[in-house]
């Protein structure tokens, strides 16, 4: 077999500051898990079997990451069945990095099997007791390991760059239900029973992904369905019913779909994210059920990085752009084949004002695609930046080259890089190859250096109108002259252009009269009461308050909690805080820390 000298071939890895790994030397191919969930104690403890490949014989010590994990015994083997105990260090705690654990191995080692535990404070992790579930009567579990939190609650190599395949089994307490972004038990395993679950195709560690509680399922389509609370299932499924037609769509597009399954797992409202891409299981924030349809766009985003993301994958957190900018750009034309062009203009608007908003409070540094993160936390790099520069870049070439070219080159390009983790010089160095050579006229065009390298956005860059923003401007001023205005037909996306339009600083009447004529503070469309929270809030009009507090207590989505924070003042936003910070994920928990702890120095000096 000629494999066997391809074995010590190093592949070649990116190098990740973010991450104490050694993938050079030694690299995880395979993990098997065995995992028990313990509510009471808030831990999860078992055992991970690693599969490793070493490269050469200069290895002697595989080198993870780990964050607050208990480590009881770690235990090297040649072939999967004898294990040795081996010993095992844990080096100094980083705040942001966490801890490297170096296990010693032999040349002939390609099992290591680690006895461990989490800690209630681990970064992944989110304990919800029953009253902060929809059925209150169960606990609830779930994890979010994007971008470095794997390591809190799994002992790996935790970078972008390295991909595993897994195998999990998961005991959960009678009545409950556990599920990964794998293949999962089928909805017929009796809640309580031992589940298995398998993930054949090579993944990243931020991928990894686990949730357990009271669910039900409900199918959408022949390959997608819908993962919730009880009483939340129905709902969700009804919303999002129009994820098959997606998943076809996005196939036309951009090739087959590789994973298989695409269910999307709704979860309580204190998930801090939108929504999080776990393969075959997308995670995703309640917030989006509006009841019609309207913030599906949502769907769209974590479904496209099925192709942009979870297939071809940001080889370090600095090229989070090729995973985010990529995807934005495919949920508009995913929007687009499903609702048509009308919607994707204005969510394509909407997102090119939110870049200019975000352009204007970030450093030069910070508008850079390929973003320095030396030094930092990952999840800082996390800004609109990366998601509406990156899909503007590729709005400007489909406007060059044409879509049919764009279309037949991104097919091309995630059949090339298919389960690959790549850097932003190997994508760039591919689009010159592959589509700008073809014609170099048009390929002048593209300021790329401009577009990846530089802050701002290039002088050339496309600006996206939308017809129907027009008709809301002329209705908005009109409004602010006194004028009756129709607002009949508007949607989620006509709402929210509406009330950004306006002038940040109203007054009490104006403000009493928007809430009088549009009802806004009893709005169920949590994307349209983001915004009028953070109008009220601006403008000190306190009948919003308790609603305000409210949401606050409630939903820990940190694209909306963040902002409504940072525009309070001290005293209201640690008053509600209090009240507030059990609620939330450790990831919003520590987002709203840092901010509170700002404030309270600025108030201070
Ligand atoms: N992968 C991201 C979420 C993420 C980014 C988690 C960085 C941790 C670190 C996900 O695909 C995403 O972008 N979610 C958005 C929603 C989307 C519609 C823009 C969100 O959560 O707001
Ligand atoms: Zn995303």
């Amino acid at each position: 077999m000629t494999s066997c000298a391809k074995k010590t071939e190093n592949p070649h890895i990116a190098h990740d500051i973010h991450s104490y790994a050694n993938p050079e030397l030694v690299r995880v191919r395979h993990l098997d898990l065995d995992l028990n969930v313990v509510f009471e104690q808030q831990t999860i403890q078992g055992t991970a079997v690693l599969t490793i490949e070493q490269y050469g014989r200069d290895a002697k010590q595989l080198i993870l990451d780990s964050r607050a994990l208990q480590i009881d015994e770690t235990e090297v083997s040649p072939d999967g069945v004898k294990y040795q105990e081996a010993r095992f260090s844990i080096g100094r705690s980083d705040k942001i990095l966490g801890a490297p654990l170096r296990i010693d191995i032999a040349p002939d080692t390609k099992f290591v099997r680690i006895r461990y535990s989490t800690d209630p404070t681990a970064t992944a992790l989110q304990w919800l007791s029953p009253e902060q579930t929809a059925g209150k009567l169960h606990p609830f579990l779930y994890t979010q390991s994007q971008a470095i939190h794997a390591r809190s609650w799994i002992p790996l190599q935790d970078s972008p760059g390295v991909r595993v395949t897994y195998k999990a089994n998961v005991h959960v307490p009678k009545g409950l239900k556990a599920v990964m972004g794998a293949t999962n038990c089928t909805p017929a395993d009796v809640a309580g029973a031992n589940c298995s679950f398998v993930m054949d195709r090579p993944v990243p560690s931020y991928l990894i992904a686990l949730a357990v509680g009271d669910l039900a399922f409900e199918a959408t389509g022949p390959r997608t369905g819908v993962w919730a609370e009880v009483p939340v299932v129905a709902k969700a499924a009804a919303e999002f019913s129009d994820m098959e037609k997606m998943l076809e769509a996005a196939e036309r597009l951009y090739g087959p779909y590789r994973w298989v399954r695409y269910d999307v797992l709704v979860l309580p409202p204190s998930f801090p994210f939108g929504g999080m891409e776990n393969p075959r299981l997308t995670f995703a924030t309640p917030t989006v059920i509006a009841g019609d349809k309207s913030l599906v766009s949502l769907v769209a985003h974590e479904m496209a990085h099925s192709w942009s993301g979870n297939l071809v994958t940001n080889a370090t957190w600095s090229d989070f752009w090729l995973n985010e900018g990529y995807t934005v750009y495919i949920e508009r034309r995913i929007l687009e084949e499903l609702y048509g062009p009308r919607r994707a203009e204005m969510e394509a608007a909407l997102g090119y004002q939110d870049l200019q908003d975000e352009l204007k409070s970030h450093s030069p540094a910070d508008q850079i695609l390929h973003v320095d993160l030396n030094g930092r936390d990952p999840d800082d790099g996390a800004t609109d930046i990366p998601y509406e520069k990156g899909a503007l870049f590729l709005r400007q070439i489909e406007q060059a080259f044409g879509r049919p070219k764009l279309d037949i080159y991104l097919k091309d390009y995630f059949g090339h890089f298919a389960f690959q983790s790549i850097t932003t010089a190997q994508s760039l160095d591919y689009m010159r190859a592959h589509l700008f050579t073809g014609d170099p006229q048009l390929a002048a065009k593209i300021p790329v250096e401009d577009w990846v390298f530089q802050p701002g956005v290039p002088a050339s860059a496309p600006v996206p109108v939308s017809e129907a923003f027009r008709a809301v401007d002329a209705q908005g001023a009109a409004w602010l002259e006194g004028k009756a205005i129709d607002t009949t037909g508007w949607s989620t996306q006509e709402w929210l252009h509406f009330l950004r339009g306006l002038p940040l600083q109203l007054d009490a009447s104006r403000m009493r009269k928007l809430d009088a004529s549009f009802h806004l503070t009893e709005a169920s469309n949590d994307e349209i009461l983001d915004q009028w929270l953070l109008m009220a809030i601006r403008n000190r009009y306190a009948p919003t308050y308790p609603r305000l507090e409210e949401f606050l207590t409630t939903v820990g989505r940190r694209k909306y909690v963040k902002p409504l924070y940072e525009a309070m003042d001290l005293k209201q936003a640690s008053a509600i805080y209090e009240k507030a910070r059990p609620l939330y994920h450790p990831i919003t928990q520590a987002t709203i820390d840092a901010l509170v702890t700002a404030k309270t120095e600025a108030a201070n000096q």
